[in-house]
C-alpha cells in the first residue's frame, strides 16, 4: 500500500474474530473493530479528519489555531494534523488525568489549557462554566479558531456513517451483525455506526456502555455525564450499560494477554460489557445458566443459524501505563496497595462520617478540624473555606499511601466538588486509624449552596 498523506491511511480496519476458546460464547461469533490500528492511534483518526478535512485550506489561508475541548485521543488526532498543515493547535479541557497523554500532546506541539469543569465548583457569581463560556467564544465568527467542537459536530458522526459502520457491513459479507457493543464518549463512533447497521438490519441490538457511576475510564463518559454530550440521542441505544474500571481492566488484560491485541481500557470494557451481555443472553435463550455449561451449535432462538456481535477497540494500551499502575500494581510487580478506594467495602462507606453544612460550620467554629478542599487548584483559588487547605484529589491519593501531612489523631473534614470522593476517603482514612475524619454532604457545592461564606485567593 502506497500513501501521499498520512491520513490516507484512516479508516479500512480489521475486523477480528475473538477467538470462541477465548469468549466461551457457543452460539456467537464476536468480532473486534480494530480501531487501535488507524495512523493516529485511535477511533478519533476518523471523526478528527473529517471534522477539518474540509475547512483546512481555508483555515490555512487564515492562519487559524485548530482547537477542541479535548484531553484525548481527538486532541492527539488532531495535534497531528495541524501540525501536517502548520498551525497551532489548542487543547483546552477539564484537568488533564492521564500523564502520558498529556505529555505526548505537548510532545506533538499542543498547547494545552486546563480548566476546571462545572462540577469543581468556582465563583458562585458566575454561573457559567468556563468550559461552556469558552465553547461560546471560539464558536464566533472570525475567532481565529477553527474548532471542531466534537461534542456536537454532525461531522463526528459522518465519519462512522460512511466509514467505520459500512466497512464493518462489508467484511460481514454483506450483512449488519445482531449486536453491537460500544462505549460512548461524544457518542459519534456509536452514533454513526448504529445507524448503518439498523439501515441493512432493523432488528440489530446496540449496547451503548459508560463507566460505572463516579468510576473513570479514560476517554469514556459515566452515566450522569452521557446526557451532557449535544449528540447522545437515548433513541440511538436499545440498552445502556455500566462496566468499572476494574471489569475494563480485566477486559483489556484478556484482549492483551490472549488476543493479541494491544487495547485500551476502553476497549477492555467494551470486550467486557459485550460478554458478559451476549453470555447472558446464550444462557437465557438456551435455559442452562452461565455460559459453559451444556454444549449445542444452534443459536440463540434455537434456529440453529450463528448469530454475530461487534465491539469497537477504540485505542491502545500504552497510553495508560500509569493508569493501570495505580489500579492494578501487582501487574507491574508492585506491592498492592491496600489503602485504595477500590477497596472499600459497601459497609465501610456507609459507615463513613457525613456532615450537612450546618453541623460542619459548627464543627469548624468550635473543633477547628482540618479542613482539605480535594478540589483542583483553579477551582481552589477562585473560592474556598477559609482556613482550609487545598490538596487536589490525584495528590490525596499518592498522600494516602505514606505522605499524609496530618496524623491520625487530627480531626479533618474533607470536602470535594459534591461530596462522593470526599466520603470515600473518609471512609478510607477511618479505616487506617484516623479517628475523626468527616465528608462535608454536597461538597463546596452544597456548601455555596447553602450560602455558607466562601474566600478568594
Ligand atoms: C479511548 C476512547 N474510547 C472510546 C471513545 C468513544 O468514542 P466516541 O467519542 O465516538 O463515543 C473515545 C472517545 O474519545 C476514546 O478516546
Amino acid at each position: 500500500m502506497r500513501y501521499d498523506s498520512i491520513t490516507d491511511a484512516i479508516g479500512g480496519t480489521p475486523l477480528l474474530r475473538i477467538d470462541p476458546a477465548v469468549t466461551g460464547l457457543r452460539t456467537i461469533d464476536l468480532y473486534a473493530k480494530l480501531e487501535l490500528l488507524n495512523p493516529f492511534g485511535s477511533v478519533k483518526d476518523r471523526a478528527a479528519w473529517n471534522m477539518t478535512r474540509a475547512a483546512l485550506p481555508e483555515a490555512v489561508r487564515r492562519g487559524d489555531t485548530l482547537v477542541e475541548l479535548s484531553s484525548g485521543n481527538t486532541a492527539k488526532a488532531l495535534a497531528l494534523i495541524a501540525g501536517m498543515h502548520g498551525l497551532p493547535f489548542r487543547s483546552v479541557t477539564n484537568r488533564m488525568k492521564v500523564p502520558e497523554v498529556k505529555d505526548l500532546l505537548l510532545l506533538l506541539g499542543a498547547e494545552i489549557e486546563e480548566l476546571p469543569g462545572r462540577a469543581e465548583c468556582l465563583d458562585p457569581t458566575d454561573t457559567d462554566d468556563p468550559l461552556t463560556r469558552i465553547h461560546r467564544m471560539l464558536s464566533e465568527a472570525e475567532s481565529g479558531y477553527l474548532h471542531t467542537d466534537q461534542y456536537y459536530n454532525p461531522l463526528n458522526v459522518e465519519a462512522h456513517l460512511t466509514g467505520t459502520g459500512p466497512e464493518i457491513v462489508r467484511d460481514l459479507d454483506g450483512r449488519a451483525p445482531d449486536h453491537f457493543i460500544a462505549c460512548v464518549g461524544t457518542a459519534g463512533s456509536s452514533t454513526g455506526v448504529a445507524a448503518v447497521l439498523r439501515a441493512h438490519n432493523p432488528a440489530v441490538q446496540v449496547l451503548g456502555l459508560v463507566a460505572h457511576k463516579s468510576d473513570f475510564i479514560p476517554g469514556i463518559r459515566t452515566i450522569d455525564e452521557v446526557h451532557e454530550v449535544g449528540l447522545f440521542d437515548p433513541g440511538t441505544y436499545d440498552g445502556i450499560a455500566s462496566v468499572t474500571a476494574d471489569q475494563a481492566i480485566d477486559g483489556m488484560l484478556t484482549l492483551v494477554r490472549r488476543c493479541g491485541v494491544l487495547a485500551g481500557p476502553t476497549g477492555g470494557g467494551a470486550y467486557y460489557g459485550a460478554l458478559r451481555h451476549l453470555r447472558a443472553l446464550e444462557a437465557e435463550a438456551t435455559g442452562d445458566g452461565p455460559a459453559g455449561s451444556g454444549s449445542t451449535d444452534a443459536g440463540p432462538t434455537g434456529s440453529g443459524e450463528r448469530r454475530t456481535a461487534v465491539f469497537i477497540v477504540c485505542d491502545r494500551v500504552e497510553s495508560y501505563l500509569g493508569y493501570l499502575r495505580d489500579r492494578r500494581p501487582e501487574l507491574f510487580n508492585q506491592p498492592p496497595r491496600p489503602h485504595s478506594v477500590a477497596s472499600l467495602t459497601p459497609a465501610e462507606l456507609e459507615a463513613a462520617r457525613v456532615v450537612d453544612v450546618d453541623a460542619a460550620r459548627k464543627w469548624i467554629a468550635e473543633d477547628h478540624p482540618l479542613v482539605v478542599d480535594l478540589r483542583g487548584p483553579f477551582a481552589y483559588a477562585a473560592l474556598h473555606i477559609e482556613g482550609s487547605i487545598n490538596i487536589v484529589d490525584e495528590l490525596f491519593d499518592e498522600l494516602l499511601h505514606g505522605g499524609l501531612p496530618f496524623g491520625r489523631r487530627q480531626p479533618v473534614l474533607l470536602a470535594c466538588p459534591i461530596g462522593e470522593k470526599s466520603v470515600r476517603y473518609a471512609a478510607l482514612l477511618t479505616r487506617m486509624g484516623h479517628q475523626d475524619v468527616r465528608s462535608l454532604a454536597g461538597g463546596i457545592i452544597g456548601w455555596r449552596d447553602a450560602g455558607a461564606p466562601l474566600v478568594r485567593d
